[in-house]
C-alpha cells in the first residue's frame, strides 16, 4: 500500500471551543460549508453536547475533534497551535449555577478565556479571536430607562456568572489594546433556533417551545413581563462572518449582537405565539424574580451596523416557528425510534 500524502493545509484554519454546543454547533458547520478547516473542541459538559458532537462527525467534510477542556491550558495551547482563527463558545453558561457554585464559574468562564487568550498570544499567528459575552455584563439595568442598550452603558458585573463573563469580555480587549491580538467581543443578547435544547436556567425561548409541545406547564420568574430582544441563530452566524471579514476594523472593539427593537418580545408574549401554535392554554407556574435579571434587555445594535451592515434578517415570529417545527420533527423522530425499539 502507497501512503497518500496529507491533504494541505488551508488558508483558513479555525478552532471552536464549544463546539458541541447549541451556537457552537451551527457555527462548526457554517466555517466547514465555507470552506474552512475545523478543530472542533467541547468538554461534553452540557445537555445535549453528546448527539451535536456525533452530528458534527457525519458532515460530508467533518472537523478534527478534540474532547477536552478550556481549564487545562497545556491542552488548549496545543488545540491552538497553527490556527488562523478562534472562536471562544465554551462557557459555563446559567446564572443559576455560578450562584451555586462561584468557583466553577470561574474556572470555566474567567480562566477558560484567559487560557484561550494566552494561547493565542502564544501562537505568534495572531489569529483573529471572537469570544461570546453578554448582556449580562451590564448587571440589572435597575432604573435604566425601557430602551436599546448600547456599548457607552456602564458595566456592572452583577453574579457569579456576570463577574466571570465580564472578565473575560474585558481580558479580550485589552489582549487586543496590549498585544495587538485582532480580537472581538459579541455581547450578545437572547439568541435561540433549531438545535437549542433549552432548560430553564439557560436557553428560555427553547425550554419555552419544548414545554408547550410536550403539554408541560412553564415556571415564570418574575412577573413574565421581562423583555429580550430575540436573534435567530442564522442572523448571529451572518454577524460571526461579517466580524471575520472586517477584522482588521473590528478588532479590540465590544458589539451588542441581538434582535434589536422589532424583535423584543416578553416571556408571556413567547408564551402567548406558542399558545396559539399549540391550540391550547399553557400552565404557568410563578416563582420568585431571580438574582440579576433585568426586566428590560433591548440591545442596540448601531456600532456593528455602522461596521459591516449587519442586521437580522429573521423575525422573532418566523424564527420560533421555525424552531417549533424542529422541535416537532425531533419529538417524531424519537416516538418513531421507540416504537421501533418496542417492535
Ligand atoms: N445562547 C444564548 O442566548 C447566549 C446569550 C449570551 C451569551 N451566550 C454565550 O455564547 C456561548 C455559547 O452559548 P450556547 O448557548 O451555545 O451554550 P451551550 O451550553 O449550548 O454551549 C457551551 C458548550 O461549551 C461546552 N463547555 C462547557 N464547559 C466547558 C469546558 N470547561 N471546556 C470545554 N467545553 C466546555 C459545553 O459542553 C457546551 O457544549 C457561551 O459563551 C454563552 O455564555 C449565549
Amino acid at each position: 500500500m502507497i501512503a497518500s500524502e496529507p491533504p494541505p493545509r488551508r488558508t483558513r484554519r479555525a478552532v471552536v471551543f464549544g463546539a458541541a454546543g447549541f451556537i457552537g454547533a451551527h457555527l462548526c458547520r457554517w466555517l466547514l460549508n465555507a470552506g474552512v478547516e475545523v478543530t472542533a473542541v467541547d468538554n461534553l459538559s452540557r445537555q445535549g453536547a453528546e448527539s451535536r458532537w456525533a452530528a458534527l462527525a457525519v458532515h460530508p467534510e467533518p472537523p478534527w475533534r478534540l474532547r477536552g477542556d478550556v481549564r487545562d491550558f497545556a491542552f488548549v495551547r496545543a488545540a491552538v497551535e497553527g490556527q488562523t482563527e478562534i472562536y471562544h463558545l465554551a462557557a459555563q453558561v446559567a446564572v443559576t449555577r455560578s450562584l451555586a457554585d462561584p468557583r466553577a464559574d470561574f474556572e470555566v468562564n474567567a480562566l477558560g478565556t484567559f487560557n484561550v487568550l494566552e494561547a493565542a498570544r502564544l501562537s505568534g499567528l495572531r489569529p483573529f479571536v471572537l469570544v461570546t459575552s453578554t448582556n449580562k455584563v451590564y448587571g440589572d439595568l435597575a432604573g435604566h430607562p425601557h430602551r436599546p442598550v448600547s456599548e457607552a452603558q456602564c458595566l456592572d458585573f452583577h453574579s457569579p456568572y456576570g463577574c466571570s463573563k465580564g472578565a473575560a469580555d474585558q481580558y479580550t480587549l485589552d489582549y487586543a489594546r496590549v498585544y495587538g491580538l485582532p480580537a472581538v467581543v459579541f455581547r450578545m443578547s437572547c439568541i435561540y433556533g433549531p438545535g437549542q435544547l433549552g432548560s430553564e436556567d439557560q436557553g428560555w425561548v427553547a425550554h419555552f417551545a419544548a414545554q408547550a409541545l410536550a403539554g408541560q406547564p412553564i415556571h415564570i420568574y418574575g412577573d413574565g413581563e421581562q423583555q429580550r430582544d430575540l436573534l435567530y441563530i442564522d442572523d448571529l452566524m451572518a454577524a460571526m462572518r461579517l466580524a471575520w471579514s472586517r477584522r482588521q476594523a473590528a478588532a479590540g472593539q465590544a458589539f451588542n449582537i441581538g434582535g434589536g427593537e422589532a424583535n423584543r418580545r416578553s416571556l408571556r408574549q413567547v408564551v402567548a405565539a406558542l399558545e396559539r401554535r399549540y391550540g391550547r392554554p399553557i400552565e404557568l407556574r410563578p416563582g420568585p424574580r431571580r438574582q440579576g435579571d433585568q426586566a428590560f434587555y433591548c440591545s442596540d445594535c448601531t456600532r456593528f451596523q455602522a461596521l459591516t451592515g449587519w442586521r437580522p434578517r429573521i423575525s422573532a415570529d418566523a424564527g420560533l416557528e421555525r424552531l417549533c417545527t424542529w422541535l416537532e420533527a425531533r419529538d417524531r423522530e424519537a416516538r418513531l425510534a421507540q416504537r421501533q425499539r418496542a417492535a
